[in-house]
């Protein structure tokens, strides 16, 4: 017999199944035959009214589909609390409307003003050094404060009741980039209170929670819940509870969810047919996008591709790293299936460590991978180049003088002139190629592990991201189409799934993982996988125990060099150097060796195996090559074992294919050969693809 306790568990579990997802197909607001619309930030509240008709004018004959306004507009939205002025803001739309723009407007909570601020210091932050922030930069808003809450919800409100049945408002971005940038978690009363509450939720009882975070060393042991602190490295002489810190990690994301989904409820209230984003920052681990899957109709984010943070080849400096951009592409695009850039750099920026000159036809070049990543729009960060304030020195569509198209703005130009080319080409209902299709591959990713591995690296030469890249990279050099997914997806539907340094794992992963590869599924695991449950615990058996019936091999230990030795590992008559990870695996009978260490004490022991089991292969690489080469050569071989051919890309060379449009963008120093075959017919560029330059073809 069932208890009321199980009867009421599943009452809830059909409950929450069931319950409606806020977003909306996004097909409705994104036609196919557009294939992708690009626009631009404007900031009307800084610039002279004579000169609004003027530069909306001027944006539209740059061959712009819609302006961006609204965002960090709050004080001339409502100048004192509960008077409101958004005239200013509706004039700006009925101007953008008659130059047949259409609008996207924002929320501007991430700008408080200075009244509310003043009235109720408790809505800013307090960083992790204890100091409260003050008014006169941006994101100095705790959205845990539900005073905070109550401002916010009413300037939603007023804007949604004004603009949400406005046929030429197409869409409503929350926020922008949620973050307090540089102090990425706040610790007032609020946070702490709220996360308090979000452990009594999870744990029920304290001892629950002391078991789970190991508190029993150190006799860390809590005895209730309000003795619990965010934990904040600067409060402690040493680090500070692990389980604690994957905990709150946890907690923040999901309240920035919920946050949004605030914000989206809010103004779903009174916005009709008008879809709802808010633009995350590129690969920003605190804040993570799939939880707000089913509250946003379409995932945005923001791509500045060039300032100082990427150096490879000669050029790299000046083009960015165009496999990162795909990575993150694939990643919004997979979540609830629209994505698209809501910032993208048009020149120069200034707040990166070196703010250098994009490539010639570079900021073209990043839109086009868009495109051919499936983005349904691009929007350009800003219209008109600052002349005071935090972003000077910060590139416009036009320069300083207003009027100008920058380099940028006229490749922004030339980009919607390549767009219009498309869509007059465009064919419904066109199928991937199958040498294409054939390498579908899911590239599994859960933010929870990037926390775990990044709190605890083991080595200072680890770097999540890059061991990541070095199978995304390799990957994208074979033309796989790849879905960076999570693991609410179905594995089923790809031929290929690549789990790289998948830490934290359980029992009902490893089925799901065993399952495929048994249903014909080719599993690629690195080192690193399982080694922990969701708790972050080590297993209290072998290391790594619950994959490895599924790798056929035991993990006996690692090893990490210290900067700059070199290890050296063979796989036939390659050799290959390594640094970062290294494991040594026993293989059980079965399974087939693919590399071995030939140096260091443990020389002959065995690197990375592999093994068919069911209809599938299962490979387990337990070390980490210094440039990547050694995960290309044991992806291809994954490949090659499936009988599915694939391309020898250079790095950096992505070539995609949309709609029934091959795309090639070439992010290298070098000219590269678009991979063209004969009778097909080139729409956009040439054959030999220059650095930066973009060739479009059909076959
Ligand atoms: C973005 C931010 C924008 C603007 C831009 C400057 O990260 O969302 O508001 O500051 O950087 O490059
Ligand atoms: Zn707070």
């Amino acid at each position: 017999m069932k208890s009321k306790r199980s009867v009421l568990l599943a009452l809830v579990l059909i409950l929450s199944a069931s319950a409606p997802a806020l977003s909306q197909s996004s097909s409705q607001f994104f036609r196919e035959p557009d294939l992708m619309t690009i626009g631009v930030y404007y900031y009307p509240e800084a610039w002279d009214k004579g000169q609004w008709p003027r530069d909306i004018a001027n944006i539209k004959k740059l061959g712009m589909e819609f302006i961006h306004m609204g965002e960090f507009a709050w004080v001339f939205m409502e100048p004192k609390e509960g008077e409101f002025d958004l005239d200013w803001l509706a004039e700006n739309v009925e101007l953008a409307t008659k130059q047949g723009l259409k609008v996207i407007l924002c929320t501007p909570s991430a700008t408080p003003p200075v009244w509310l601020t003043k009235k109720h210091p408790e809505v800013l932050m307090i960083d992790a050094s204890g100091r409260r922030q003050k008014h006169g930069a941006r994101q100095h808003a705790c959205w845990s404060v539900d005073v905070y809450r109550k401002y916010v919800e009413r300037i939603n409100t007023e804007l949604a009741k004004r603009f949400g049945n406005n046929p030429n408002v197409v869409g409503w971005q929350i926020d922008n980039e949620l973050t307090h940038y540089g102090k990425p978690y706040c610790y007032c009363p609020h946070c702490q209170a709220k996360f308090r509450e979000w452990l009594k939720g999870k744990y029920g009882r304290v001892e629950n929670l002391n078991r789970d975070w190991g508190n029993a060393f150190w006799s860390q042991q809590y005895q209730n819940f309000e003795q619990i602190d965010i934990p904040n490295a600067q409060e402690f002489v040493a680090l500070p509870n692990p389980h604690a810190i994957l905990d709150h990690q946890r907690w923040f994301a999901e309240e920035a969810a919920d946050y949004i989904r605030f914000q989206a409820s809010t103004l779903r209230k009174h916005a009709r047919n008008q879809w709802v984003t808010t633009n995350f920052i590129n690969r920003y681990p605190p804040v993570s996008p799939p939880l707000s899957g089913r509250d946003l109709d379409i995932i945005t984010w923001s791509l500045y591709p060039v300032a100082g943070f990427y150096q490879d080849g000669a050029e790299g400096f000046r083009m960015g790293d165009g496999a990162a951009m795909s990575w993150m592409h694939d990643y919004a695009r997979t979540i609830n299936g629209a994505q698209g850039v809501m910032e993208m750099q048009p020149g120069q920026v200034n707040w990166g460590p070196v703010n250098a000159q994009p490539y010639p036809g570079a900021i073209r070049m990043w839109i086009m991978r868009a495109f051919a990543a499936g983005s349904k729009l691009v929007c350009t960060y800003r219209y008109r180049q600052p002349l005071f304030g935090n972003e000077q020195y910060h590139y416009g569509v036009v320069g300083t003088d207003g009027v100008t198209p920058s380099v940028g703005g006229r490749q922004f130009a030339q980009a919607m002139q390549d767009v219009q080319t498309l869509r007059k080409l465009y064919r419904p209902n066109s199928k991937a190629p199958a040498r294409y299709a054939a390498r579908r591959t899911a590239f599994l990713y859960n933010v929870e592990n990037q926390w775990n591995l990044d709190n605890h690296t083991q080595t200072t030469r680890w770097d999540t991201w890059g061991h990541l890249f070095k199978y995304y990279r390799a990957l994208k050099g074979f033309g796989a189409p790849v879905d960076v997914i999570t693991e609410d997806k179905d594995f089923a539907q790809y031929p290929f799934l690549v789990a790289p340094a998948y830490q934290l794992a359980d029992e009902k992963l490893v089925r799901r993982w065993t399952e495929y590869v048994e249903n014909g599924g080719h599993l690629v695991l690195s080192l690193r996988t399982a080694q922990k449950d969701r708790r972050g615990h080590l297993w209290e058996g072998e290391y790594a125990a619950p994959i490895l019936d599924l790798i056929g091999a035991s993990v006996e230990s690692y090893d990490v060099l210290p900067d700059p030795l070199k290890g050296k590992a063979r796989a036939g008559q390659k050799v290959y150097e390594w640094g970062v990870w290294g494991e040594s695996l026993k293989p059980k009978p079965g399974t087939t060796t693919l590399v071995t260490y030939e140096d260091q004490f443990y020389a002959g022991n065995v690197a990375a195996v592999t093994r068919r089991m069911g209809r599938g292969t299962v490979t387990y690489v337990g070390v980490e090559s210094l440039t990547g080469e050694l995960e290309r050569d044991l992806l291809r071989r994954v490949f090659a074992s499936a009988n599915v051919g694939v391309e020898n890309y250079e790095d950096q060379f992505l070539v995609d294919w949309r709609d029934g449009f091959w795309v090639a963008t070439n992010f290298t120093s070098k000219k590269q050969v678009a991979p063209i075959l004969p009778g097909a017919k080139i729409l956009i560029g040439t054959r030999l693809v220059e650095p930066a330059g973009v060739t479009v073809w059909s076959e």
